[in-house]
C-alpha cells in the first residue's frame, strides 16, 4: 500500500508554467520566427553590477553561511522600514517589518497568520494562481470577486466585496500594480477596501510586489498613514522584481505587532529565516541602488510607452483593456475561442509566448497576458506587429 497525498494538495492545480513552456519544448514555435517570450514576469536584465561585486565579497565571510534572526537581519529591517516610510510619508519602524523566503513566501505566511480551513477570503478575479494554489491547499473558501473592464483598467468593486462578505471572511486580498491584469488601484479605492476591512474586523492584505514601477512618484495609498492601520493592513512586498533578484528569495510582510509576532512562530518553523545571501544583496540595493532602481523603473515606464505606440501604430485587432508594471493585460479577438487554445495558436503562428487568461481564474476566456517586461525595446515593435497579423486572422 504506498502512502495517501493531502486531499487538498491533490486537489490543488498544477504549476501553470508547466502547459506553456512545454510548447516551447516540443519546438511547437514557428520555425521561420525567433520565439518571443511574453510569459513568466521575470525582468529582463542581470542584478547591478555593483551588487554582484559585493555578494562576491560577502559569501568569502565564514559569518554570511549562518542562519539570520528570524525576521531577518536588523540592519534590513532598519533598511525597509526607512524606504517604506519614505515611499508612503508614514512612520513605519523596523519592529512592523519581516524579512520572509521572497514574495510568495511572505504571502504563505500572512494568510497562514490569517485564515485556516473553513475560513473566506475574498479573492478578486483574475487572480494570481499561487494565490488561490494556497486556499485549495489550506482548505480556505476563495470568494471569487470578479474584476470589471473600466477606464482605469480592471477592477473590483468595493460594494460588491461587502455583499459577498460574511462572518468567516477573515481577509480581503488585492494586488497593485495587478498580476496579471497590470491595473494599478488608486488610492480612493485602496481606502475604500480598508474601510470595509476595517468595518468588518477583517485584514485587507495588499501584495505591492511591483510597487517600484508605478508611473506616479506620489506614494500608492496612505493606508500606512491610518491611524489603527496595524489592526487592518498587511503589505506584502520582495526584492525579486526591484532589485532582480528572483533566485536570492527575500521578500518581506510590512504589519502591526500582533501579525508580525504570529509571522515569527511560522517563519521560525518553516525556514528559520530568509538566506542571508539574499538579505545582504537587499540591504546593499537599499543602501545603493537608488539610482539603478529609478532607472530600471523608467525603462520600464518607457517599455509600456512603446507598447502603446506600437499598438497605435500596428492596430492590433487585440484590445488593452489595462496595461502596468510587467504586464498588459488584451482582450482577443478569436470570441467564444478558449484562451488557452488562443495563446497557443498564436505562439505555432507567430512565436508569440503568452499567458491564457484561463490560468488566472474563470471568466477569463477572452483574455490572454502579456508579461511585456520581459521583452527588450526592440521586440515590443517586433511583438505587436506580429499580434497584428495573428489578430487579422480573426473572422
Ligand atoms: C503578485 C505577485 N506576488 C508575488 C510574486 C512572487 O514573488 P517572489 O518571486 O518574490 O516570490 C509574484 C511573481 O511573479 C507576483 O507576480
Amino acid at each position: 500500500m504506498s502512502f495517501q497525498l493531502n486531499p487538498h494538495v491533490t486537489a490543488t492545480q498544477e504549476p501553470p508554467l508547466g502547459e506553456t513552456s512545454g510548447w516551447v519544448a516540443a519546438g511547437l514555435a514557428n520555425p521561420d520566427l525567433p520565439v518571443i517570450d511574453a510569459a513568466q514576469a521575470v525582468p529582463s536584465y542581470p542584478p547591478a553590477e555593483e551588487l554582484r561585486a559585493h555578494l562576491a565579497r560577502v559569501v568569502q565571510d565564514p559569518a554570511s553561511a549562518f542562519y539570520t534572526p528570524i525576521l531577518g537581519l536588523p540592519e534590513l529591517r532598519e533598511a525597509l522600514a526607512a524606504d517604506l516610510s519614505s515611499g508612503y510619508d508614514a512612520a513605519v519602524s523596523s519592529d512592523h517589518v519581516a524579512i520572509t523566503c521572497g514574495g510568495n513566501h511572505a504571502y504563505c505566511m500572512a494568510m497562514l497568520a490569517l485564515a485556516g480551513p473553513g475560513d473566506e477570503v475574498i479573492l478578486p478575479e483574475p487572480y494570481y494562481f499561487n494565490h488561490e494554489m494556497w486556499f485549495a491547499m489550506q482548505g480556505i473558501k476563495a470568494v471569487r470577486l470578479p474584476c470589471r473592464e473600466s477606464p482605469e483598467g480592471m477592477v473590483p468593486d468595493v460594494d460588491e466585496a461587502a455583499r459577498l462578505m460574511t462572518n468567516r471572511t477573515r481577509a480581503i486580498l488585492l494586488i497593485t500594480p495587478n498580476n496579471p491584469t497590470g491595473t494599478i488601484f488608486t488610492p480612493a479605492r485602496l481606502k475604500a477596501f480598508y474601510d470595509l476591512a476595517r468595518a468588518r474586523s477583517a485584514a485587507l492584505v495588499v501584495d505591492e510586489t511591483y510597487r517600484d514601477f508605478r508611473p506616479d512618484e506620489a506614494p500608492a495609498h496612505d493606508l500606512f498613514t491610518q491611524e489603527d492601520w496595524q489592526d487592518v493592513f498587511v503589505q506584502l512586498y520582495t526584492f525579486s522584481k526591484v532589485f532582480s533578484l528572483t533566485g536570492y528569495r527575500v521578500g518581506t510582510i510590512a504589519a502591526g505587532p500582533r501579525l508580525i509576532a504570529a509571522i515569527a512562530k511560522i517563519a521560525d518553523t518553516m525556514n528559520i529565516c530568509a538566506p542571508r545571501v539574499g538579505q545582504e544583496a537587499a540591504i546593499f540595493g537599499l543602501r545603493h541602488l537608488a539610482a539603478w532602481r529609478a532607472e530600471k523603473r523608467r525603462d520600464l515606464l518607457a517599455r509600456i510607452a512603446l507598447l502603446e505606440e506600437a499598438f497605435q501604430r500596428h492596430q492590433p485587432n487585440f484590445h488593452m483593456v489595462s496595461k502596468g508594471a510587467f504586464f498588459a493585460y488584451l482582450r482577443h479577438p478569436f470570441t467564444g475561442e478558449a484562451s488557452m487554445e488562443v495563446s497557443r495558436r498564436l505562439f505555432t503562428a507567430q512565436s508569440v509566448l503568452t499567458w491564457p487568461g484561463s490560468i488566472f481564474g474563470s471568466g477569463q476566456d477572452a483574455y490572454i497576458r502579456l508579461a511585456f517586461a520581459n521583452a527588450g525595446p526592440e521586440e515590443i515593435e517586433e511583438m505587436v506587429a506580429r499580434l497584428a497579423k495573428f489578430g487579422a486572422t480573426a473572422a
